[in-house]
C-alpha cells in the first residue's frame, strides 16, 4: 500500500500509475482534485511534438529547459522528462483532454516563454482544469475497481519513521473530526508550492499553505533552492490574490509595454529582438522590475490579436479579465505587474524522486526537481505528471512485501505537537517578511534585515514553529548565493559565478537550520549540455 498525500496533477500522476500497476494506494488530500491548484494552470504543458513543422526536437526542449533554468537542474532528470514528454501528451489526449488541434487533426502548439520552437499543447487557456478533469476520472475507475481509496479532507501531520529512520507511513488528520491517523506504507507527497507563505500575494491557492513542506523540515527532510522563486511578469492584483495573465497571451502575439507621459516603449521588443516578449520569465520580470522602478507603468496589448485567436484559442482568458477587472483585453492595454508565481525550490529530491529520507518520495511543485533558476512556462504541468509517475514507479520497484495491500489504518491518540495549524496572523506576519526581502531583486542587508525581523516572530506552536523554520531557511538561501541566478537577483552581487552552479541544500537539525551548496549531477551521457 502507498499513501500519497496531495491529488492535483502530480498526486494523481501518481495514483494513476500505481493503481495501473496493480499496487493500491491511498489518496490523502486536504481537499478534492477538484480544487487543487493544478486546476489554475492556463497556457499549456510542453513536448517536442513538432506538430508545427518547424523541425522542434527533444533534444532542444532538454536544452532550452536547462538554459532556462540557467545549468542548476539535474541534467539526468530533465533529459528523462524533455525524452518522456511527447508520450505524456499523448496519453493525455487519449484519456480524453481536449487538446486544441490542426485541421489534419494533430495537436495544435503554441510558443512560449524562453522557447524558440512551438511546444507547448493547450486546451484553450484553460489548460490545468482540462487535464485534471480528464485524469480525475482515470482515478475514478480505478476507485471503482477497489486500487484506490480517497481521504479527502485529511491533511499531513508529520511522516512516520521505522527504528532505522525510514519512511514506514504517515499521520493524518480528519479535518471535520480532528481525529489523528497513522497509516502505513510509503508515501509520496504532491502538496504543491509555497503559495501560503505570501498569503495574498501568489497567482496560487490560497489553500496550498505549504504547511506540509515546513512540518517535513522540522523533521529532518532537507529542501533546496528554496530563494529561487519565479514571479510570473503578468499577473493582475485582486483581493485575496494576484490573478494570472497567462503567457500565452504572450504566445499567441500580445506585447509588452511601458508608458510615461504618454510615451509608449515596448522595451522586450527593443532590448530582445529576437525572443521579444518571450524571454523567459526571470528575464521579462527584471525588465519590468526596472520599468516600474523608473516610474513607468506596464501594460499588456493585446488589441493586435485576431478574432479567431481570442476566439479558438484565448476565449476564457478574455472572460477571466473581464470578471476581475473594468477592461475588454481586446480592445484596451490591461495594466500587468510581475506577481510571484511558481517555486522552483521544494522537497530536494533525486532524479529517483527519493527525498533525503529513505522511502519518502516527493513530485511536482512540492518536489525541487526539473526547473533550477527558473522554470520556463509549460514545464510545470510536465513536471508534475512526470515526476507523480516517476515517483510511483521507484517507490514500487523498491516495495518490498511489507508494503502489501493490507495493512491497516489505525486511530493515534497519544500527543501530538504538529496536529495544529499556523494561524492566518502568523502567516501574515511571515509573508510580510519574505515579501519585503524576497523581491524581484535582493540584497544583503535587506536579507540580513527580514532574518532580524523573523526572530522577533514568535510561534506558539509547532505549526507556526516549523513554518518559521522553513521561512528562515529560504531568507538563508537567498542570503548565501552571492551571485545572480535565474530568479535570484541580487543587486551587490549582480554576476553569476561559476563557483555557485550548485544546488543550495537546507536542513534543520537540532533547533537549527544549516545552508550547504551541493554539487549538480554529472550529465550520465556525453552528449550533454
Ligand atoms: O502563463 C501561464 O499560463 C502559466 C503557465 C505555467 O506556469 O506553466
Amino acid at each position: 500500500m502507498i499513501n500519497i498525500i496531495g491529488t492535483g496533477l502530480a498526486g494523481s500522476s501518481a495514483a494513476v500509475t500505481l493503481a495501473g500497476a496493480g499496487i493500491k494506494c491511498r489518496l490523502i488530500s486536504a481537499q478534492h482534485s477538484e480544487r487543487a491548484q493544478s486546476v489554475l494552470a492556463e497556457g499549456g504543458i510542453n513536448a517536442a511534438l513538432d506538430t508545427m513543422g518547424e523541425g522542434d526536437t527533444r533534444e532542444l526542449h532538454f536544452e532550452e529547459t536547462m538554459k532556462g533554468g540557467c545549468f542548476l537542474a539535474d541534467p539526468n532528470a530533465v533529459r528523462a522528462l524533455t525524452q518522456g514528454a511527447p508520450d505524456i501528451v499523448r496519453e493525455l489526449r487519449r484519456i480524453g483532454v481536449p487538446f486544441n488541434l490542426n485541421e489534419d487533426g494533430s495537436m495544435m502548439l503554441r510558443s512560449f516563454g524562453g522557447q524558440k520552437k512551438k511546444r507547448t499543447a493547450f486546451a484553450k487557456s484553460s489548460t490545468g482544469k482540462m487535464i485534471m478533469t480528464s485524469l480525475t476520472d482515470e482515478v475514478r475507475k480505478y476507485e471503482a475497481r477497489g486500487l484506490v481509496t480517497r481521504f479527502p479532507h485529511h491533511t499531513f501531520v508529520r511522516v512516520l519513521t521505522d527504528g532505522d529512520g525510514k519512511c514506514a507511513g504517515v499521520r493524518v488528520r480528519d479535518s471535520y473530526t480532528g481525529r489523528l491517523y497513522d497509516m502505513p506504507g510509503r508515501v509520496i507527497m504532491c502538496c504543491g508550492g509555497l503559495s501560503g507563505f505570501f498569503p495574498g500575494m501568489t497567482t496560487g491557492t490560497v489553500t496550498n499553505n505549504g504547511m506540509a513542506a515546513a512540518l517535513l523540515f522540522t523533521q529532518g527532510v532537507r529542501t533546496a533552492n528554496l530563494e529561487m522563486i519565479q514571479y510570473h511578469p503578468t499577473t493582475m492584483g485582486i483581493p485575496g490574490k494576484r490573478c494570472l495573465v497567462s503567457e500565452a497571451a504572450r504566445g499567441e502575439g500580445g506585447r509588452l509595454f511601458s508608458e510615461k507621459d504618454g510615451k509608449r516603449c515596448y522595451f522586450m521588443e527593443e532590448r530582445y529582438p529576437v525572443m521579444k516578449n518571450l524571454m523567459p520569465r526571470d528575464v521579462v520580470s527584471r525588465e519590468m522590475y526596472r520599468e516600474m522602478r523608473d516610474g513607468r507603468k506596464t501594460f499588456l496589448d493585446m488589441t493586435e490579436l485576431l478574432e479567431s485567436v481570442w476566439e479558438g484559442k484565448l476565449s476564457d482568458l478574455r472572460e477571466e479579465i473581464m470578471h476581475y477587472f473594468p477592461v475588454d483585453p481586446k480592445k484596451d492595454p490591461v495594466p500587468v505587474q510581475p506577481g510571484i508565481h511558481y517555486f522552483m525550490g521544494g522537497i530536494y529530491v533525486d532524479a529517483r524522486h527519493e527525498t533525503s529520507m529513505p522511502g519518502l518520495y516527493a513530485a511536482g511543485e512540492f518536489a525541487c526537481q526539473y526547473h533550477g533558476a527558473n522554470r520556463l512556462g509549460g514545464n510545470s504541468m510536465l513536471g508534475a505528471v512526470f515526476g507523480g509517475m516517476t515517483a510511483a514507479k521507484n517507490i514500487s520497484e523498491n516495495a518490498g512485501s511489507a508494503d502489501g495491500n493490507t495493512r491497516e489504518i489505525t486511530e493515534f491518540s497519544g500527543e501530538e505537537p504538529f496536529g495544529c495549524e499556523a494561524s492566518p496572523a502568523f502567516m501574515r506576519g511571515i509573508g510580510g517578511i519574505l515579501y519585503g526581502s524576497l523581491g524581484i531583486v535582493r540584497d544583503e542587508d535587506t536579507l540580513r534585515g527580514a532574518l532580524d525581523e523573523l526572530d522577533r516572530l514568535s510561534g506558539t506552536n509547532a505549526a507556526e514553529d516549523a513554518a518559521k523554520q522553513l521561512a528562515r531557511a529560504m531568507l538563508m538561501s537567498a542570503a548565501e548565493r552571492r551571485e545572480s541566478r535565474g530568479a535570484h537577483c541580487r543587486a551587490d552581487f549582480p554576476e553569476t559565478l561559476e563557483e555557485y552552479r550548485k544546488t543550495t541544500v537546507s536542513e534543520y537539525r537540532n533547533g537549527a537550520v544549516r545552508i550547504t551548496f551541493e554539487d549538480i549531477p554529472e550529465a550520465a551521457n556525453e552528449d550533454n549540455i
